[in-house]
């Protein structure tokens, strides 16, 4: 640990009153001069601390930032973000710097994560909006155990992993709109991207990245979207940590990824049927140059859908964009 970490330690660990910046360097074994500079610098990262002379410190709150030593205290995840977390207060776009990361080696398990995005990806080269500071964008690296074709169930992985992390924190229903959507009452509040580079059989890496409208205002949302997205902030007026969802997302992943590797996907599919908003829903499905119009039965093995078509035959989508949800008795929209 770093001094400057060090001295962030001690301050989090002595809350509620003053410490004398004599205590600290004598603590710490650096100069008061040493102490002041890292004061600052925390200052300006965002961490509220009241100076005072001849009462020394007084540490009020942590930064608002997705800063990596706020990520990592207390992050419980063997890997996933332990490692390198590349942070920027703006990127063109977590993916693109993830990749690049990728491309030198970097290791299974580092995270890059941005306040702002000024090139952010969605699926199918459309863009993704990245307000500074009101959402969380991040990307993360792996280097999968596995073929490419089961490329797509990392993204429900992806999906199921911050759909409970959702569930876990703030208790709303939020659900999984396949393949990559997360809504909450039928409205978009995350997405995933994942890409990848592979050899023949074996991927070499995979880049999830991951969006979500955290505290998103809706002046962010142009005004085509704002009836089709949200974010926790437009849905229940409260302000939700992003350090603790960024971390409980690193522990859900990690924990589903771990069992994808040692056991295989069914426990992530059966997950996923569980918090899908379409099971069992009649849906229309834009693909590449088709429509599939059909009844959502299952989610197959390698994570495309299988729908049950008008002659009673199972007709099965690996990609594409639901344009049509009906319930089967109510006729009620999920969108
Ligand atoms: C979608 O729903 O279309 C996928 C959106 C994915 C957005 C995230 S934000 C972090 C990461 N970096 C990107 O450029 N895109 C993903």
């Amino acid at each position: 640990m770093n001094t400057a970490d060090k001295l962030l330690l001690f301050l989090k660990t002595h809350t509620e009153q003053w410490i004398s910046g004599e205590v600290i360097s004598q603590r710490l074994q650096i100069s008061r001069t040493a102490v002041s500079k890292h004061v600052q610098n925390l200052k300006q990262k965002g961490y509220t601390i009241e100076s005072a002379t001849k009462k020394g410190y007084y540490f009020k709150q942590v930064s608002h930032l997705l800063l990596p030593e706020e990520i990592r205290y207390r992050l419980a995840t063997e890997n996933l973000g332990q490692k390198e977390i590349s942070y920027f207060t703006e990127t063109d776009s977590t993916n693109t710097q993830a990749t690049l990361l990728a491309m030198r080696g970097a290791a299974e398990g580092t995270l890059v994560i941005a306040e702002s995005q000024t090139k952010g990806k969605g699926r199918k080269g459309r863009s993704w909006l990245s307000p500074s500071v009101q959402g969380i964008y991040c990307s993360l690296i792996l280097r999968a155990p596995f073929s490419p074709n089961q490329a797509p169930l990392i993204t429900l992985l992806a999906a199921v992993a911050i759909t409970e992390t959702l569930l876990e924190v703030t208790g709303l229903p939020v659900q999984i709109k396949w393949p990559n959507d997360i809504l909450l009452n039928g409205k978009k509040i995350a997405g995933i991207l994942t890409e990848m580079s592979t050899e023949v059989d074996r991927i070499d890496y995979i880049i999830v990245g991951l969006g979500l409208n955290v505290a998103t205002s809706s002046a962010a949302i142009p005004a085509e979207f704002r009836s089709k997205a949200t974010s926790l902030l437009l849905s229940t007026g409260k302000i939700f940590s992003r350090v603790l969802l960024v971390q409980k997302y690193l522990q859900w992943f990690e924990h589903y990824y771990y069992d994808a590797c040692q056991q295989g996907f069914e426990k992530i599919r059966t997950r996923w049927k569980e918090l899908s908003a379409i099971t069992g829903m009649y849906i229309k499905v834009e693909a590449f140059n088709h429509v599939y119009a059909g009844y959502v039965i299952d989610i197959d093995t390698d994570g495309s859908l299988l729908l049950r078509n008008g002659s009673g035959d199972t007709e099965k989508v690996l990609s594409g964009d639901i344009i049509h949800a009906v319930r089967r008795n109510t006729g009620k929209n999920i969108q």
